[in-house]
């Protein structure tokens, strides 16, 4: 006789608890990513995290990137409450928005970033890494040493505000901007509002904010009037925000307003800035210990522009330059993970996902995944060698994610890092200083504590 057939049940996905754990992992009380390199070891590449606010589905291979961020791209969406403290400073910016409204920006704000338009941006760029380098000379000509985050941070914040507004504010106002943006999205990023508590609420910094919001949007809107009189008068900028001003819907042929505009400026100066300034820092502190690689970096910048000033048409001709940053990004992506809610219920690696669930593939573990990467720990820029990539799976780099959502800088990024990469070989030669070895943290991205100092000699 044939028995009925069981109903086969449905696999159970192991899981972390994150409040057992905390006595247990120290790496997790000092927000140290490699927690998830230990987790992963644990559980394998899929597994279920609880304890925070919902229970996450954590995924560590490659293939979950491809099949969470491009393949099922349409079921996996970004609009989850982790974004909602940014949300109340961006607006409807490309970073936080979604649906119909996002498609749109994003149709609108591609091409500004592709190469051409790129072309005309570097000018700004490398003015903007020119100025900020003389306060490097002054530093180097003091012997006093500069702390990698400061460092670079200055430099890039530089660098965005030059690319958005340059040509349209003076050095007083570019000074303004760039400071007020960085106090508001530090208060925000800390999560100081994230704590939905009451507006009314007294909180440290709060009155603070609120001010220093008010000024900026005041300066703001300032530039995006003065912007759109000089466009009116027929002055053209290769800015980033008279080209947005310029743009316009290809069906309804409705321009960005005012408000708009204000948003995209204050995201772009958002995700742009930080990250390619931590991924900058962290090529110098693996470069600390590898003097080889900086010796194979000057000798590059030396081969190809002696002292000439890089420029865009350059960058294709540093490609151990290029490879130095892609190594650093690789092993410190500045954003180490790329949050998803389902719409639909689905199975990935044959266990159920339930509609509404967070799934978070780990771009910090993917990086490091022993089947993809030889020796993943150490800092090896060569491993992009071409005959070296030729056949990695195609999500096993991924910093600047994939899909739709994919960093829409992410060629500004790797240009701008390029060009400063290429400046400081050519200028200084770069020993680290004082300072303990860098640390990453986990924050709203990977953050680097501590850190040697740069110390500067002048190379001519
Ligand atoms: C090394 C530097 C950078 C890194 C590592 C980085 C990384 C990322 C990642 C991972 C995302 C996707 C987030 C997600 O979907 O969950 C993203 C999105 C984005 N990035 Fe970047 N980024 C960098 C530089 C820049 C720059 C320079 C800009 C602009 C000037 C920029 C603008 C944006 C915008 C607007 C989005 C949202 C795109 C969308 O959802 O349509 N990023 N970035």
């Amino acid at each position: 006789m044939v028995s009925p057939a069981t109903p086969r049940s449905a696999p159970v996905l192991p899981s972390i608890d994150l409040l057992t754990w905390l006595h247990s992992a120290p790496q997790l009380m000092q927000r140290d990513p490699d927690f998830f390199l230990t987790a992963r070891a644990r559980c394998g590449d899929i597994y279920l995290l609880r304890g925070g606010a919902s229970p996450m589905v954590m995924l560590g291979h490659p293939r979950h990137a491809q099949e969470i961020l491009v393949e099922k791209g349409a079921n996996y969406t970004k609009d989850s409450p982790i974004w909602d403290p940014l949300r109340s400073l961006l607006g409807n910016g490309l970073l936080v928005s979604g649906g119909s409204y996002w498609l749109r920006q994003r149709r609108m704000m591609q091409p500004q970033f592709h190469r051409q338009a790129l072309a005309g941006m570097s000018a700004l760029m490398s003015e903007a890494i020119a100025e900020e380098l003389e306060s490097w000379d002054r530093a180097a000509a003091e012997g006093r040493e500069l702390t990698a985050t400061e460092g670079f941070n200055a430099l890039t914040m530089k660098v965005i505000v030059k690319t958005l507004f340059g040509g349209s504010i003076d050095q007083h106002e570019i000074a303004a901007v760039g400071n007020d943006m960085k106090f508001v999205l530090d208060f925000i990023l800390q999560g100081i509002l994230a704590k939905s508590l009451p507006s009314w609420v007294p909180l440290p910094g709060r009155q603070r904010y609120a001010d220093t919001l008010r000024r900026l949007d005041d300066i703001l809107f300032r530039i995006i009037r003065r912007s759109r009189d000089a466009l009116a008068s027929g002055k053209v900028s290769a800015n980033l925000l008279s080209l947005l001003l310029n743009v316009s819907d290809e069906e309804t042929r409705e321009t960005m307003n005012d408000q708009q505009l204000r948003d995209e400026a204050l995201t772009l100066f958002l995700a742009g800035y930080e990250t390619t300034a931590a991924a900058l820092a962290w090529a110098y502190q693996f470069m600390f210990d590898r003097p080889d690689v900086a010796q194979k970096l000057h000798a590059e910048v030396d081969a190809v522009l002696g002292q000439r000033t890089p420029t865009i048409a350059d960058v294709s001709s540093l490609p151990y330059t290029k490879m130095i940053l892609q190594e650093a990004l690789r092993l410190r992506p500045p954003s180490f993970w790329t949050p998803r809610v389902a719409l639909a219920d689905d199975e990935i690696d044959g266990y159920p996902i339930k509609a509404g669930t967070t799934v978070a593939p780990i771009t910090y573990v993917i990086h490091q995944h022993p089947e993809i990467w030889e020796h993943p720990e150490r800092f090896d820029p060569e491993r992009f060698l071409p005959e070296r990539s030729q056949n990695r799976h195609r999500a096993a780099w991924i910093p600047f994610a994939l899909g739709q959502h994919q960093c829409i800088g992410k060629e500004y990024a790797m240009l701008e890092g390029q060009l400063v990469l290429a400046n400081l070989a050519q200028r200084y030669r770069i020993e680290a200083g004082q300072g303990r070895a860098a640390r990453a943290t986990l924050s709203a991205t990977i953050r680097m504590e501590g850190g040697r100092r740069l110390k500067l000699t002048r190379r001519r």
